[in-house]
């Protein structure tokens, strides 16, 4: 791949736009895979980034990266500028290279942040150039969240973490903040002893005495996956290729939760293709990460909150690692075809579930799916039908409100469905190929669409499937399947028998449940007294299981319910303080919010809020109308 882009390098500038993008992608996909994208201000067809060495020192009392970031740049003939986004960085310099330039700022959007103009000397062919931004980020910087050690499992040390996606990135480096521009890089990060420094790229597995960490990352990758992590922090492998990393108390339990990832790495291979990426480790992070899981190459990072004791919620870690096809290998030209980038992760995830626990297992992951599909379908409709298209438009928007189950679980079933039509043999050669031949580029919901209807599907699948509906349309198509789950027959008659009856499920019954039969019990509750939800705390101790997901779903059948209890409800209140995962935040406050108990989650808010990233802040801000 080096030789193949320097030499593609030297041809000319028509090609520039292929080896700026990534090797692997051919010239015509690549022609027809390049978008616009309202979400940067950056102008890749002028002048694009190709490698960044950054150097950043970490300061944790002051909350503040400094340092530099020196880009390599490509640009054509008469070109005069290049953009990057920042979002509230401080620019201090400007290196072109080497010697200091005269740049300048644009005005700020309240969504996009700040775009930075640097000059470039005139060219008469296709030209690269360094260009060094000497820069500090601010302590409310979007992307990072600093944590203190009352934070942390160990409380002793402080700790840091980005996140990157969507438009982050611009916040903790200066950069062409677009999903569908690529780099490579490399990195010197000092952290204060004796923490432990790890990103997207090579990671050492052990500290380093003057905590200086060096970092490799030979694959290109778009500036969304740029990512750091700063902690009292451990390393346990899970095989030759695969590891965990934890604080160390915490180490064991995860090394534990995660043996089955190596043969996660094997199924998914099976299917699509070699993993392209050297290693694949995860990164176990303190709860408050607003995410259950964030696919950064080589390095997933995680919340703790599935680490349940039990392997029961490691569907998260097939989805992060199904990222390393659909998404960090053939990835969403812009933000609007986010998508791609979930709906065909989630697909794969169920594959990847189906090949290591079996059909039965994937089965109740595609059905709980279903039911959130639905249910996402029936709130959209009323309030805006336009989020329920996959072809969405969030021009103007901020590409956070993109992150729906319209893209994931939609997504999934319009594949789940192609998929049935025409039958794994050809649905699987067809996406081998899709990831071997658009590796290391982009892709665009059209080009898809145009690949399905003149590559994959005849006249007649077209028409019945009904693609174009499926892609542009809002609501569900009549033909979405639904999946059924034969383990979930049991959990349906004991709903059944409760609904009716009010008979408990027999203990000999539920104690072969797993987390997602409980899942299937609890969301298929409805219309229960306050004393109905009292019978059920008090055979199953809901308020005290271990599980996240478990909690988090009783805790909205207690809410709906008017069900409380003093224990329950200091439950609800240390696990909002603890846990940052928004996808439990948002239920749970809801749930209070519309069963009468608005002022309470607004006072658990309120003391919940600083311990939150800002992510989560930003959407239970809006939810709970703090100012
Ligand atoms: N890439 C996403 C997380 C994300 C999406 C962050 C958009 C910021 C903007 C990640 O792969 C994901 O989907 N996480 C899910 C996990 C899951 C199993 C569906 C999550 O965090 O809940
Ligand atoms: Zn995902």
């Amino acid at each position: 791949m080096q030789l193949l882009l320097s030499m593609l390098r030297s041809i000319s500038f028509a090609l520039f736009a292929v080896f700026a993008l990534g090797a692997c992608q051919s010239t015509a996909s690549l022609e027809k895979t390049m978008k616009k994208d309202s979400h940067s201000f950056a102008q890749p067809e002028k002048a694009r980034v190709t490698h960044l060495h950054l150097q950043l020192e970490v300061n944790m009392e002051q909350k503040q990266l400094r340092g530099k970031a020196n880009w390599k740049v490509v640009y054509g003939p008469s070109v005069d500028t290049v953009v990057f986004d920042t979002d509230r960085l401080t620019i201090e310099q400007v290196n072109v290279n080497g010697a200091p330039v005269q740049y300048r700022m644009g005005p700020t959007d309240s969504i996009l942040g700040t775009p930075l103009f640097v000059p470039l000397p005139l060219s008469s062919h296709l030209d690269s150039i360094a260009v060094e931004i000497h820069y500090s980020t601010h302590p409310e910087a979007g992307a990072l969240q600093w944590l203190s050690p009352e934070q942390t499992n160990g409380k002793t040390h402080p700790f840091l973490f980005t996140q990157s996606q969507a438009i982050l990135a611009r916040s903790w480096i200066p950069c062409q903040d677009g999903p569908g521009i690529r780099f490579t890089y490399s990195a010197d990060i000092s952290v204060p002893t004796p923490l432990m420094a790890l990103m997207s790229a090579e990671n050492p597995q052990k500290k380093s005495p003057d905590g200086h960490y060096s970092f490799r990352m030979p694959q290109a990758i778009p500036s969304y996956l740029m990512a750091l992590a700063v902690g009292d922090l451990a390393f346990a492998p899970l095989s030759e290729r695969a590891g965990v990393y934890a604080e160390p108390a915490f180490l064991p339990a995860c090394a534990q939760e995660f043996v089955d990832v190596e043969k996660m790495i094997q199924s998914a291979e099976s299917i699509y293709g070699p993993y392209a990426w050297g290693r694949y480790d995860l990164l176990v992070l303190p709860a408050s990460f607003p995410f259950g899981g964030m696919e950064n190459p080589r390095l997933t990072f995680a919340t703790p909150t599935i680490v349940a004791g039990d392997r029961s919620l490691v569907s998260l870690v097939a989805h992060e690692l199904a990222h390393s096809w659909s998404g960090n290998l053939v990835t969403n030209a812009t933000w609007n075809d986010f998508w791609l980038n979930e709906g065909f992760t989630v697909y794969f995830e169920n594959r990847i579930m189906e090949g290591v626990y079996g059909k039965d297992y994937a089965d109740m992951l595609a059905v709980l799916s279903h039911g959130e599909l639905i249910e996402t379908i029936e709130e959209f409709s009323i309030s805006s039908p336009n989020d329920t298209k996959l072809d969405i438009d969030l021009k103007g928007r901020n590409p956070d409100d993109g992150v729906t189950a319209i893209a994931y679980e939609k997504g999934f079933h319009f594949l789940l469905l192609i998929e049935k039509t025409i039958g794994r043999p050809r649905w699987d050669a067809f996406l081998t190929g899709y990831f071997s031949q658009n590796g290391f580029g982009t892709m665009t919901t059209e080009r898809l669409e145009e690949l399905l209807t003149t590559e994959l599907l005849s006249p007649e699948e077209i028409a019945s499937i009904g693609v174009s509906a499926w892609i542009h349309d809002a609501g569900l198509p009549t033909n979405c399947p639904t999946p059924h789950a034969r383990r979930f027959d049991a959990v349906d008659a004991a709903l059944l028998a409760f609904g009716k009856e009010r008979i408990l499920p027999s203990s000999s019954a539920t104690k072969k449940w797993s987390t997602h039969e409980w899942l299937r019990f609890l969301q298929g509750l409805n219309d229960l007294s306050t004393a109905d939800a009292g019978s059920l705390d008090e055979a199953f101790d809901f308020t005290h299981s271990g599980n996240a997901e478990i909690l988090v779903a009783w805790f909205q059948v207690a809410a709906t319910s008017n069900y409380s209890t003093p224990e329950l409800a200091d439950k609800i209140r240390s696990f909002l303080i603890r846990v940052g995962r928004r996808k439990f935040l948002t239920p749970t406050y809801k749930a209070l919010l519309e069963n009468g108990q608005a002022e309470r989650a607004r006072a658990i808010y309120a003391e919940a809020r600083p311990g939150y990233h800002a992510v989560a802040k930003g959407t239970m801000d809006d939810l709970l109308d703090y100012r």
